[in-house]
């Protein structure tokens, strides 16, 4: 009998941005591995639920407050983690926002909302946590990517280079944290219908426009992503750092032609 690779059984893992969307589909998918998960984000009473979801279907969670653009507070809240589990795995850096303007009248407070939570609220998530981590003697994270890591889309002045910079400081940190037996990789999803991106969805013909370049022939759930967090956060993928692993059934792939604008029908 070979152990289970992917057991997750002991350890502690953080899903920021995990009370909503693709966090809470990555965090049930850790928890029902055997990980203790603690769902991270600024509104409790959605992470508390969430939390309470996965312990209703016999996982351990938390739900908890942070606000990962809070840089100065990042270090007592990934302490606050180990003092009070004994443990901290995994890191699932989900959090982050979107801002759809064209980019003649893209402002600065578009840019900073955007590339404060989609990269540099990623970058010291990731310094705190691997300080804890290098101290343990290794661990996970996983940093959230998207197509727009490798792909531009209209109206993404920020989202496309900063989802761009996810990937390159995915494999910054996989160089500079090996040592440490860190591994550092990230998720690209492709399309998945979330509150991130509803407003686009619920223009059904855009909807159709989005699904038609999917080769699989369908949008992601939430559920599509647990297959990737837990093999990323589990020991079968000990070996595999610096990685994007796109979740998008195909669409990358297939990918020949600019992707429908969020105003085009
Ligand atoms: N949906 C897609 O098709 C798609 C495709 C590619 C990549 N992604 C990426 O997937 C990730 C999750 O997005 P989603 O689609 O699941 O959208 P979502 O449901 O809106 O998730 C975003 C989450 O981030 C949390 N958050 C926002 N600001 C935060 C802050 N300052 N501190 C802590 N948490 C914060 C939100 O909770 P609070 O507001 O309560 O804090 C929310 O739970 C994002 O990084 C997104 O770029 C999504």
């Amino acid at each position: 009998m070979v152990a289970n690779p992917f057991d997750l059984s002991g350890k502690v893992a953080v899903v920021t941005g995990g009370g909503t969307g693709l966090g809470k589909g990555m965090a049930a998918g850790l928890a029902g591995a055997g990980a203790m998960v603690v769902l991270a984000g600024r509104r409790r009473d959605v992470v508390e639920s969430a939390a309470a979801d996965i312990r209703a279907t016999g996982g351990t969670a938390e739900g908890v407050f942070v606000d990962v653009t809070r840089i100065q507070g990042l270090p007592a809240f990934f302490d606050g983690i180990l003092d009070r589990h004994g443990g901290l795995d995994i890191l699932v850096n989900n959090a982050g926002t979107n801002r759809r303007n064209p980019a003649l009248e893209y402002t600065e407070q578009d840019w900073d909302t955007v590339v404060n939570l989609n990269l540099k609220a990623v970058f010291f998530c990731c310094q705190a946590a691997a300080r804890i981590m290098k101290e343990r003697g290794g661990g996970k994270i996983i940093n959230t990517a998207s197509l727009s890591s490798a792909i531009a889309s209209t109206n993404q002045s920020a989202y496309s280079p900063s989802k761009a910079g996810v990937r390159m400081l995915t494999m910054q940190l996989a160089l500079e944290l090996a040592p440490y037996r860190i591994n550092v990789n990230a998720i690209g999803p492709g399309w998945f219908r979330t509150p991130l991106n509803d407003d686009l969805f619920r223009n059904e013909a855009w909807a159709r426009g989005a699904t038609a370049l999917i080769p699989w022939g369908r949008t992601g759930t939430p559920e599509d992503l647990a297959g990737a967090a837990v093999f990323l956060a589990s020991r079968a993928s000990d070996y595999v750092t610096g990685q994007v692993i796109y979740v998008d059934g195909g669409m990358l792939a297939g990918y020949k032609v600019r992707p429908i604008a969020a105003d085009e029908t």
